[in-house]
């Protein structure tokens, strides 16, 4: 039996305001909140869509120190391009705030408050790292040194990312602090930790007994936290970038970002009360309100097991009904990376697409990964286009009211006598509204979204079959009907598409010069009355052509190459004697003549004026430079090694060479004319 709700409270994962949002943020979580909570309000239902910016953590704050500027300029640059992306993307927030208001700091610190009053929160002192020099204790991410594991340089006091291992700072070979370079030294701090193993029989019964209609995927991964057993966290940190702690003692500790960052919703809601004259309260603390929170699965444990321990803690909230959380979208078979630059940043799509929003939230919604990860690529963009939102969406809206102008002058003619295939199908029309519906209902997105374009097709089978434009030439009569049916269908489609592609709807409603429906009327044979005047039809999609979509792989194509490029350089060799170096007799010079070592790729002779003399030198860079090109370079070539035998040919020292990730290599040149003998130090 599914139980009754007054009302719905909707959340979707808060981002960080360290980036911009891309397809992967939108197709895991912002896309299906969004269609559920359309679905909803066409329902009628009283629900609220909260959103907003994630703004506290170490991440944020190392960006801005990369940039020397202040971690409130960083998020507010942010926070205000997500925002307009989900604007712009038709994401249908009631509230879109962000963790730095004032409200967030008051609820997030009274919170704190709460759980540390009822003796929820342990208090426990242990050693970190903390760096002298900049007097401050270490974020694990400021800290780096040698992997344990694998021994590579410049791994994290959380992760090794050459080896993938998660670390922690204590692990750390040789750490050096980030922040003045200096080794770190151990010292006692206090912190307050959430005693998650005691909610462990809770968290059981409560998930794994009486949540199991939750997804497959969501129920997996608190399965297996809960079967390993959950220990104590820490929410505080001793850092200056955060909800202070509010306790004596704290001074100098924040809010752990995991702590403050759920409890933003509420902060939002709250925000939202205020300004639209609301209470806040019933939607967070009153049973018959229905709490779901989308998110991605990085963010399972979080909202599933610590979120909910905190709310349970507090007392005075109700916990989620289901955590509809999403697997991950590859871009092109690659793992979407910002770092990286592999991405579709939505604020650049719209440039290259403009007014195609619902284009992308299509592509999206068709391949939401829903139970596994999914791919999106440009030639499926296209396909989808072409194929799906063209020849069937736009193709049957078109037809039916462009043939009702020309028929009838946008008049909606009367519906007369049915024949029996009108009868089938409307009876397959009233099929729809509970396919769909238990689709949404269980998150199955996918699959509502392709009930939804079913009905399209049966539009375009009906007008196929009926064929209008043959029979207007032997029975006008017929083809009322005929048309009556189809704009009904039409108009259907407005109802069913309305979650999905909302400026489409917009669109048709336009076109059918036609309010909002109501959901409920999804299925109905007579949405629009005899004699209603439609408008103006317009095309609702345009062909995507070969080459818009050959400008966006060569765009990732260009990443990929310039990610080769600038990939991380070698690590550096051991330590020289100056003297050492000073050995080394290097001078510029000219290569005079070049041609190809005989049966070798590599090899190119050259002939080399030195300043001294001119001489023969062998060099590997065949692969990189052809002849004829090298003739008359200015380079730069070590002239004291000792002479060696390549290839038969005594080659008498070495051409320097700045070699890249991808194996090219490029001549080390003096920028200015000089002559050749001049001596490199
Ligand atoms: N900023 C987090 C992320 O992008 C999500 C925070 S969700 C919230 O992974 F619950 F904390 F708000
Ligand atoms: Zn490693």
């Amino acid at each position: 039996m599914t139980k009754e709700f007054k009302r719905y409270t909707v959340t979707s994962a808060l981002p960080y305001a360290n980036g911009p949002v891309h397809i992967g943020h939108l197709a895991g979580v912002y896309v299906p909140a969004d269609i559920y909570v359309r679905y909803l309000r066409e329902k009628g239902k009283d629900v609220l869509f909260v959103g907003g910016s994630d703004e506290h953590g170490v991440p944020i704050t190392i960006k801005a120190k990369n940039e020397g500027v202040t971690p409130q300029d960083i998020v507010n640059r942010y926070h205000g391009i997500i925002k307009k992306s989900f604007e712009d993307f038709g994401i249908s927030f009631d509230i879109y705030s962000r963790t730095t208001s004032e409200t967030h700091k008051k609820t997030a610190g009274d919170f704190f408050k709460k759980l540390y009053d009822k003796g929820k929160l342990i208090e426990k002192t242990s050693e970190q790292y903390y760096d002298q020099e900049a007097k401050q204790f270490l974020a694990d991410r400021y800290i780096v040194g040698t992997c344990p594991k694998c021994n590579a340089d410049g791994a994290y006091g959380d992760q090794c990312e050459a080896c993938g291992t998660s670390l922690s700072p204590m692990d750390l070979v040789n750490p050096k602090s980030t922040l003045s370079g200096s080794a770190p030294v151990k010292k006692e701090t206090k912190h307050w930790y959430l005693p998650l193993d005691k909610d462990e029989e809770f968290l059981k019964q409560w998930i794994l007994e009486e949540h199991k209609e939750w997804k497959a995927n969501v129920y997996g991964q608190c399965k297996s936290w809960l079967d390993a057993g959950l220990q104590p966290r820490a929410v505080s940190r001793d850092l200056n970038w955060g909800v202070p702690v509010p306790v004596e003692g704290a001074e100098g500790k924040v809010l752990y970002v995991w702590f403050d960052a759920p409890i933003g919703y509420i902060s939002n809601t709250i925000e939202w009360a205020e300004q639209n004259g609301k209470d806040w309260k019933p939607y967070w603390q009153s049973n018959d309100t229905k709490l779901l929170h989308f998110i991605g699965k990085d963010n399972i444990v979080f909202h599933c097991i610590i979120f909910p321990s905190m709310l349970k803690g507090h007392g005075d909230f109700i916990l989620p009904d289901n955590v509809p959380g999403n697997e991950f979208l590859n871009l092109e078979n690659d793992k979407i990376s910002t770092s990286r630059n592999w991405a579709v940043w939505l604020h650049e799509y719209l440039v290259d697409f403009p007014d195609k929003q619902d284009v992308l939230r299509y592509t999206l919604s068709a391949n939401m990964p829903e139970t596994k990860d999914n791919d999106f690529t440009w030639k499926d963009f296209q396909a989808r286009n072409n194929s799906e939102l063209v020849a069937i969406l736009g193709n049957f809206v078109n037809r039916s009211t462009v043939l009702t102008q020309k028929y009838y002058n946008g008049k909606v003619p009367v519906l007369g006598e049915l024949t029996n295939f009108d009868k089938e199908t409307l009876a397959e029309l009233l099929t729809f509204k509970e396919k769909i519906e238990s689709s949404l209902e269980s998150f199955r997105f996918r699959e509502a979204l392709k009930e939804a374009m079913n009905l399209a097709r049966l539009g375009n089978k009906y007008l196929a079959d009926t064929e209008p434009w043959i029979v207007v030439k032997t029975d006008e009569k017929r083809v009322e009907t005929i048309m009556n049916i189809s704009l009904q269908i039409t108009a259907n489609i407005s109802i069913a598409f309305e979650p999905f592609l909302p400026f489409t709807t917009e669109k048709i409603r336009t076109i059918l010069n036609i309010k909002k429906q109501n959901w409920d009327n999804l299925g109905s044979p007579n949405i629009i009355p005899a004699g209603h005047n439609i408008d103006k039809p317009f095309l609702l999609f345009d062909r995507i052509e070969d080459t818009d979509i050959e400008a966006q792989i060569n765009k990732l194509l260009a990443t990929k190459e310039s990610n080769a490029a600038n990939c991380k350089a070698a690590p550096a060799k051991e330590e020289c004697a100056f003297d050492d170096f000073m050995k080394m007799d290097i001078r510029t010079a000219t290569i005079l003549e070049a041609e190809r070592v005989p049966k070798t790729k590599k090899l190119l002779k050259l002939i080399v004026d030195t300043g001294i003399d001119k001489r023969t030198v062998v060099s590997g860079i065949a692969e990189s430079y052809n002849p004829e090109d090298v003739i008359g370079k200015k380079v730069s070539i070590l002239i004291n090694l000792a002479p060696r035998n390549i290839k038969g040919i005594e080659s008498q020292g070495m051409i320097l060479m700045a070699e890249n990730n991808k194996g090219e290599l490029s001549f080390i040149s003096p920028d200015k004319n000089f002559p050749n003998g001049s001596e490199v130090r």
